[in-house]
């Protein structure tokens, strides 16, 4: 009966603080193997970011953000007081069929922004050349700043052509072909982004994380501690920001808890057996989670709910989005009127009560598990730095919008890193938002600073 069905679920779901324990020990270890020659799961791209801004950095930059929903261009203008800046920006929803149409398509639709937005801020003038942050957050393997081989695309995107190669030739080419008076100087991640733009106003920063469609994170290394630099020379104590990455995280499948559902996310996605740690925390994939325990229940317990209702809607993979099981979440519990309109709206069902108390509560575990899961990341990383106690800059929406995320995140924290009851949180994780765009400007600006002085 739905009983039990809940019951299952909340074994399923459930992950007590032994596993998170468990998880964070083998993470440590994989963020270091990460920063090894013979590496591991987890790719800690060196971003050659290398330091934090001082406040002097000046200038206007140019950044184009190409997160995982959205594409944003801002024009971000540094002034030299300490913090003080600022933004102009236009924000285009990403095409879906952009996910898995051409390179092509992919590099004049981004030209149509940088071109829109450029026309519109700088009509009849006569500009000199911009210089450009690019945050493409995806895994990009740099030998040096202005330049990026995308490793694989992750987040759903499969767009051929692309991997293994530097995506900034074509984008400089279309920019050119345009007479787009915009040059590259820099291509980050959003990690590495966040980071950099919340420590410039708050210098206990040491982390940066998106919790957005994908998962990842960035902190300050020295370069000391990656041995993968030996080979370079550099000062042992020079700091280096590291895009962990840690969507990747197990691939190898050793600690994370993984469900039947998790298992076939994986098997229909584009990447089978790549970012599996993102794949059971990521907004893009926690409606579909959802979506496929309901399908389960259809299926192996026929006429347990949703009886003589069409529930063919329901077969759709990715119909219902994170937004979905986040409204489900903020209903008040007293009658669910809300979910019942939801479900009614976007699935043509029309649950019962009891129905209704058990979506909401699967709603949550799905919930719950992200959050705690999503905790582990940030609590590996400051037990591999040994920091007691900082702040973690987080942008995306599942940070922003996912109702009690921040909460669930902070009591997983708590139960991880053994904080005594009356203690208040060491680590907070708080919203940094618009991060990437301020720091991909500050960060181009760090780079023709560098450029200017020589080194
Ligand atoms: C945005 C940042 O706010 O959040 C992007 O500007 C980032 O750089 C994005 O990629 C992540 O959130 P989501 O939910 O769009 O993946
Ligand atoms: C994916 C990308 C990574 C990005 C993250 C958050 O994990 O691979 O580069 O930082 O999503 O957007």
């Amino acid at each position: 009966n739905l009983l039990q069905q809940i019951k299952d679920f909340e074994e399923r779901f459930t992950v007590d603080q032994a596993t998170l324990k468990k998880i964070v020990a083998h993470f440590v270890k994989e963020l270091e193997k990460g920063l090894t020659v013979e590496g591991g799961n987890i790719p800690m791209n060196v971003t050659w970011v290398l330091g934090f801004p001082d406040g002097n950095e000046q200038g206007t930059f140019l950044a184009l953000d190409m997160g995982g929903t959205n594409l944003r261009v801002c024009e971000i203008t540094l002034t030299d007081a300490k913090g003080a800046f600022d933004i102009t920006q236009s924000k285009y929803k990403m095409p879906e069929e952009l996910r898995t149409g051409t390179a092509e398509e992919l590099w004049e639709y981004i030209a149509d922004c940088l071109q829109q937005f450029i026309e519109f801020h700088h009509e009849d003038e006569n500009l000199t050349k911009l210089p450009l942050g690019f945050t493409f957050s995806y895994p990009a393997t740099q030998d040096y700043i202005d330049h990026g081989v995308l490793q694989r695309w992750t987040k759903g995107f499969d767009i051929d052509g692309v991997e293994g190669e530097d995506v900034v030739p074509p984008l400089e080419a279309i920019l050119k072909k345009r007479g787009l008076p915009i040059k590259v100087a820099a291509l980050i991640n959003d990690t590495t982004g966040t980071l950099i733009a919340s420590s410039y106003t708050d210098s206990d920063m040491k982390i940066g994380c998106i919790f957005g469609t994908g998962v990842n994170a960035a902190y300050m290394e020295d370069v000391g501690s990656v041995p993968k630099l030996a080979h370079m020379g550099l000062p042992a104590d020079m700091p280096v920001a590291i895009n962990c990455e840690y969507g990747a995280f197990d691939n190898e499948r050793i600690v994370l808890p993984l469900t039947k559902y998790d298992e076939i996310i994986d098997r229909d996605s584009p990447r089978p057996g790549q970012q599996a740690f993102e794949k059971m925390t990521a907004g893009l994939y926690l409606g579909e989670i959802f979506r496929l325990a309901l399908v389960d229940i259809l299926d192996s317990h026929p006429g347990l709910i949703f009886k003589e209702q069409d529930t063919s809607k329901l077969r759709k993979p990715y119909l219902l989005d994170a937004s979905f099981l986040a409204n489900i979440e903020e209903d008040p519990y007293e009658n669910l009127t809300e979910s019942l309109e939801l479900f009614e709206r976007e699935l043509n069902i029309r649950p019962t009560q009891p129905e209704l108390e058990m979506v909401r509560r699967l709603a949550e575990l799905i919930g719950t598990r992200a959050a705690r899961l999503s905790a582990c990341g940030v609590a590996a990383i400051c037990t591999k730095k040994n920091i007691e106690s900082c702040h973690v800059g987080a942008d995306g929406s599942v940070f922003t919008k996912y109702p009690h995320f921040k909460a669930r995140g902070a009591q997983a924290l708590r139960e991880i890193l053994d904080w005594a009851p009356e203690e208040k949180d060491k680590v907070t994780i708080m919203a940094a938002e618009d991060g990437s765009g301020v720091g991909a400007a500050l960060i181009a600006a760090l780079t023709l600073k560098r450029v200017k002085a020589g080194n």
